[in-house]
């Protein structure tokens, strides 16, 4: 049993008093914002603006298809509604906020509308630094350490070391008013931002670093623009126990942790934050004639969609130039963004376990060159991928508590839209990444090691009551009563909603234009697919063999 002092209740009176006085002092107009944005826009108002800023790199237009390289083929961004210009769209209007920042800083067609480390570097050494990709608010580790840093060598890239090594952006969000954890400690604090006065605890906020997600095939997120139809609407039968944050109570997820409502919504709260922009430039957004800036924005991102189109070994992955049948690349991907997505969607019962993955028939394989044994490889692996190796999942909160102990999965099972890959049933899951929930032994496989917390990320310990997280157990006695003491370097979807149950979930992305976009998993955690496959394998007992891996990693790679 581990003993814990009582500094940490002392803690949570100052946070509650904290975060008393950041409402306050920065009420918010209008009804539709999530409680976490004023006291977050009010701090990154108080982040320093690196002043000498270079005009990104923004291109003149971005087409209507276009394919650009990346480490295993090509990445494909298709426009069905034809090409934009830059110039004329505000996710690319450097004036929004405050400090340069535009989507494109951190959304790029190379990397699969995100952003990844060897843009980081290769933006870097164009801009001698000089770009507001690297603004302190959250291009740096912490503010304060940013802005003191020279412009061009080390100390600078030192200070920027998550954004470098992993293109992971620093996400800083109140600790809510309301919670049930009775202790909140910081266990290890790398940068010393989470004891900063102003940036930190002291001051109410948790800092996070967390991959950007891709900002393209958006419609398979929200696909109105507003909202996806409530239960029981969606052709599945209502699930016992279901309910998330997503407004649509389903897998809908905007964020990792979900705590955007709607993608209006997110593109504001994007500007106040990434972009730091006073009240007046907010208001401005949506003032404009129509479209107004957000419009603008919103449809862009519904309107573009990504995926891999050409893989070095297998070759063309659309069919189009060989006649394979293969259904890759984004256009096609494109074509199932249909009026009402519901009918996109598998139905009911058979949604677990259908194949989602319908990218390469049999013909695909019938190439005659040295591309021949990659495609047979690739079709291995969506076979695995559509329930051709099944798993039992255990322990995961958010789905084995509304589906049953020892539910019998594929990879399909959560990646459920169709040849897309997210989750359209389930709100954020806690799959056991960069926590210590391994060490639980409720959770199947006891004492499975895959992506513990790794040094250079923040360490939070939540001292809750026991029982209260799905699944976990790891009992401490605190001043003679006992709790479960759970150890993250993310808590996700728990600082949202403040509830214990929550902690750990994080959202089930969507999987087109992997190949794109390493490092994986919300923080950047596994730095390959190899990386990845091994976590599931681990995660889930799956016993892969070697080929079993590769097979999947060749079929990963072509999405
Ligand atoms: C400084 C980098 C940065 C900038 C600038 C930025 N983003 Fe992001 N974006 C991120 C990160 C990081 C996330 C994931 C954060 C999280 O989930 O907590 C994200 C997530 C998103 C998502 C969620 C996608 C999903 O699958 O849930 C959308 C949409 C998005 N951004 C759009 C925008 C728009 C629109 C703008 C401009 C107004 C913008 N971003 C500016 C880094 C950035
Ligand atoms: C129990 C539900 C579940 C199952 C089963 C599952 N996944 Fe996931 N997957 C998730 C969640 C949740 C995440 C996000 C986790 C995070 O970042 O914290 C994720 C993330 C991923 C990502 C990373 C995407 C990105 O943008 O970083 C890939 C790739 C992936 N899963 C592939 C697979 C494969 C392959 C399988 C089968 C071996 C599989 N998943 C099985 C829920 C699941």
């Amino acid at each position: 049993m581990k003993k814990i002092t009582t500094v940490g209740f002392l803690f949570a009176i100052l946070l509650a008093v904290a975060l008393g006085v950041h409402h306050l002092a920065f009420a918010q107009s209008g009804s539709y914002s999530p409680a976490w944005v004023p006291p977050t826009w009010s701090n990154a108002l108080q982040s320093p603006i690196l002043t000498t800023i270079l005009n990104g790199q923004t291109p003149a237009s971005i087409p209507r298809s276009a394919a650009l390289p990346d480490p295993t083929g090509r990445i494909g961004s298709y426009q069905p509604g034809g090409a934009t210009t830059t110039s004329k769209n505000a996710f690319f209007t450097s004036t929004l906020g405050t400090n340069q920042r535009t989507c494109f800083s951190c959304h790029q067609p190379q990397d699969g509308w995100t952003i990844t480390p060897r843009t980081v570097q290769s933006i870097y050494l164009n801009s001698h630094g000089f770009d507001a990709l690297f603004q302190p608010v959250d291009g740096s580790n912490c503010p304060d350490l940013g802005a003191a840093a020279p412009y061009f060598g080390s100390s600078f890239v030192a200070a920027r070391s998550q954004l470098f090594n992993k293109a992971n952006i620093r996400i800083f969000l109140p600790v809510p008013e309301v919670h049930d954890w009775v202790q909140l400690r910081v266990e290890n604090d790398p940068y010393g931002c989470e004891k900063s006065v102003i940036y930190g605890v002291p001051a109410g906020f948790l800092s996070m670093y967390r991959r950007p997600l891709p900002s393209a095939n958006l419609f398979f997120l929200d696909p109105a623009g507003t909202t996806v139809p409530a239960p029981p609407n969606p052709p599945f039968p209502p699930i016992p126990g279901l309910s998330g944050v997503s407004p649509e109570g389903t897998g809908f997820a905007i964020m990792w942790d979900s705590r955007e409502p709607d993608l209006p919504t997110q593109f504001q709260d994007a500007v106040r934050i990434h972009a730091q922009a006073t009240p007046a430039q907010i208001a401005a957004l949506t003032s404009g004639a129509a479209p107004n800036d957000v419009q603008q924005g919103v449809s862009f991102q519904q309107g573009i969609f990504t995926a891999q189109s050409f893989d070095q070994r297998a070759l063309d992955l659309t069919g189009g130039h060989d006649g394979s049948g293969a259904t890759g690349g984004a256009a096609f991907l494109a074509s199932l963004s249909c009026s009402d997505i519901i009918n996109c969607l598998p139905v009911a019962p058979t949604f677990f376990g259908a194949p989602q993955f319908t990218l390469y028939p049999p013909t695909f394989f019938l190439g005659s060159g040295s591309e021949r044994a990659q495609r047979a490889s690739i079709l291995r692996g969506q076979a695995m991928f559509n329930g051709g190796v099944t798993f039992i999942v255990n322990g995961v909160s958010g789905f084995n508590d509304v589906l049953g102990p020892n539910f019998q999965a594929t990879c399909n099972t959560c990646h459920n839209v169709q040849n897309v890959g997210n989750n359209f049933v389930l709100p954020p899951l806690h799959t056991g990444i960069g926590d210590n929930s391994y060490l639980s032994p409720l959770q199947a496989p006891a004492g499975f090691p895959p992506l513990p917390p790794t040094p250079d990320l923040p360490l939070f310990g939540f001292l809750c009551p026991t029982g209260s997280i799905p699944f976990f157990s790891n009992q401490v006695t605190v001043n003679g009563a006992t709790y479960d003491l759970f150890e993250t370097t993310d808590p996700g979807t728990g600082l949202i909603t403040g509830k214990c149950a929550d902690l750990g979930k994080m959202k089930t992305p969507i999987l087109r234009g992997l190949a794109s976009r390493a490092p994986y998993f919300h923080g950047g955690n596994a730095s390959s697919l190899q990386d990845l496959v091994n976590f599931y394998d681990q995660r889930f007992s799956i016993g892969l063999t070697p080929q079993q891996k590769t097979d999947l990693i060749n079929f990963l790679n072509t999405l």
